[in-house]
């Protein structure tokens, strides 16, 4: 097994993903609970970047004992110029910055088994760093620089097989980030083993053994985590296990009839609550993201709580919680090792004395996926669903909400939604959806002048959704999109497309 040593980068669940995707577990540790003595079957280390300069005060340390040459080492930005730093060479701010894409330059001297099987002499790199290495610690070389700046962009020593690199191999705009990473491996001679179907047997029976003769509840959502976690249980547990998906009024159209659907042919028996009522009444003038969001996470724990409490002697609550849902939660500063909980169920364990089963804390969502579809069977319309957040159509209608406005955006997604599918885009796309703007536009329709709504269209794609891109619609197939919404659903006079990346842009429009 490989450990990373999370240093506070965003980009640190990237390349525990990799990682296991090259089908070598690993696990995520954070910097101050990262041992010293360091376990037997650990095969190599790899420090992650973070936002601070080595000098700052607040900046992460880990043990200089890992760098003794145990097992071999990777650090990537951050874990560059911390590795730089301990061991008594130089950072300094840079005058030129590097952000972004980068060309580097690889040492024409020396080949490094980093960059093994890398044809070109120059590779596009993703940098984000503001301090560079004035100075190596001793021992080591210099195995690539930046075109631009001539800046230091990765260091070895193999003596000590110490290996580092500026950019970030973990992030799809490198070129060769994977071949990278996967030298790292060899270099470790990492035994590929990993394999999430492979584990599946050890999950089941875990599982088995922790709900055993008692009688347990579980919230379904629709999306992929929830759905595959309750048929896990519910193949294991049969009808002690009681699966609750509540209807906040917020869904898509046919949203709640087709989730229902898919799961019983999954073999579940849901119980099905329309809470809609209680919740539009709720959020009615409330224009504000965050208390939309709030508003409906207190309801949904309300309602819920309700529901679990009639079904007699539930002693544990299931989840569909996912490994970065629990280390996104991990905070790399403070003992506190709270963790948060699956969207809209945080809480309710506490507070009903639940025990809490979550069978996939330990896996990625595409590790998810893979289950659900080779292992459990589930259909391809709920494994390869696009995500839905939990506050659902209420965070994609701006301002408030109200009926009229739910049925005009819940018409003009489906419409969206139909013809992704007829064109055989929707599984192309990572996530698509309709948002109902509160602008009216001036249109005209006939001989006659309209006011009305506009409705925002985005479909991105994307591997986390951390970062994502537009999707490049051809031309015919958004005027038939927009042609459609606007022809067939009453109160909307223009459809935009918004062709914002993520960052700046965020996926969802609150
Ligand atoms: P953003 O908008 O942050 O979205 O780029 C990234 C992913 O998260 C989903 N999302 C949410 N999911 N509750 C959820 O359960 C929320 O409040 C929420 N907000 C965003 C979003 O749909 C996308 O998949």
């Amino acid at each position: 097994m490989i450990k990373i040593i999370d240093c506070g980068s965003q980009l640190t669940q990237n390349i525990a993903r990799r990682v296991r995707e090259l089908n070598v577990f690993t696990e995520i540790v954070p910097f101050h609970v990262f041992p010293d003595s360091l376990p037997r079957n650990l095969e190599g280390i790899i420090i992650s970047g973070g936002q601070f300069s080595v000098y700052d005060n607040k900046s992460p340390h880990y043990s200089k004992n890992i760098l003794d040459g145990r097992v071999p080492v990777l650090g990537i930005c951050y874990g560059l110029q911390s590795i730089v730093h301990l061991l008594g060479g130089k950072v300094s701010p840079a005058e030129n910055r590097e952000y972004g894409q980068t060309s580097i330059g690889l040492s024409r001297i020396y080949n490094s088994p980093l960059f093994n099987d890398i044809i070109h002499s120059r590779i596009d790199v993703w940098m984000s760093h503001g301090d560079i290495v004035e100075e190596l610690p001793d021992g080591f070389i210099t195995t690539s620089r930046s075109v631009n700046n001539n800046h230091i962009s990765s260091i070895e020593n193999s003596h000590k097989k110490i290996y580092a690199v500026q950019f970030h191999p973990e992030v799809d705009h490198t070129n060769y980030g994977r071949e990278i990473l996967n030298n790292f491996l060899n270099i470790c001679g990492a035994i590929r083993s990993w394999n999430p179907e492979k584990e599946y047997g050890t999950l089941v029976e875990n599982t088995r053994e922790r709900i055993k003769g008692k009688v347990g509840v579980g919230g379904i959502s629709g999306g992929v985590d929830s759905s595959t976690a309750s048929v896990l249980v519910g193949k294991i547990a049969g009808r002690s296990y009681h699966p609750i998906f509540v209807d906040n009024g917020l869904l898509r159209l046919d949203e709640g009839r087709e989730v229902m659907k898919s799961l019983s042919t999954s073999g579940l028996d849901v119980d099905y609550v329309d809470a809609s009522e209680i919740f539009l009444a709720k959020l009615k003038g409330i224009s504000d993201p965050d208390k939309k969001r709030k508003i409906i996470g207190h309801e949904f724990i309300a309602v819920f709580e309700e529901e679990a409490r009639k079904i007699q002697n539930a002693s544990y609550l299931v989840q569909g919680t996912l490994y970065p849902d629990v280390i996104e939660s991990v905070p790399i500063y403070g003992a506190s090792s709270e963790i948060k909980r699956h969207h809209n169920v945080g809480g309710l364990p506490e507070k009903m004395e639940l025990e809490l089963v979550e069978p996939f804390r330990n896996m990625f969502k595409d590790e998810i996926r893979k289950i659900a579809e080779k292992k459990l069977g589930m259909p391809k319309e709920i494994v390869w669903r696009h995500p839905f957040p939990g506050p659902g159509l209420a965070i994609r209608i701006i301002g408030d909400i109200t009926p009229e406005k739910l049925s005009v955006l819940r018409k003009a997604d489906a419409i969206f939604m139909e013809e992704l599918k007829k064109k055989d885009l929707y599984y192309e796309i990572s996530q698509a959806f309709a948002v109902l703007t509160n602008t009216q536009s001036i249109g005209v329709m006939g001989d006659e002048g309209t006011y009305q709504g506009v409705i925002g269209l985005r479909a991105v794609t994307t591997n986390d959704f951390m970062t994502s891109d537009w999707y490049g619609f051809r031309k015919e197939d958004l005027t038939t999109i927009s042609n459609r919404i606007i022809n067939e659903v009453k109160g909307v006079n223009r459809v935009v497309y918004d062709i914002s990346q993520k960052p700046p842009a965020t996926i969802e429009w609150e």
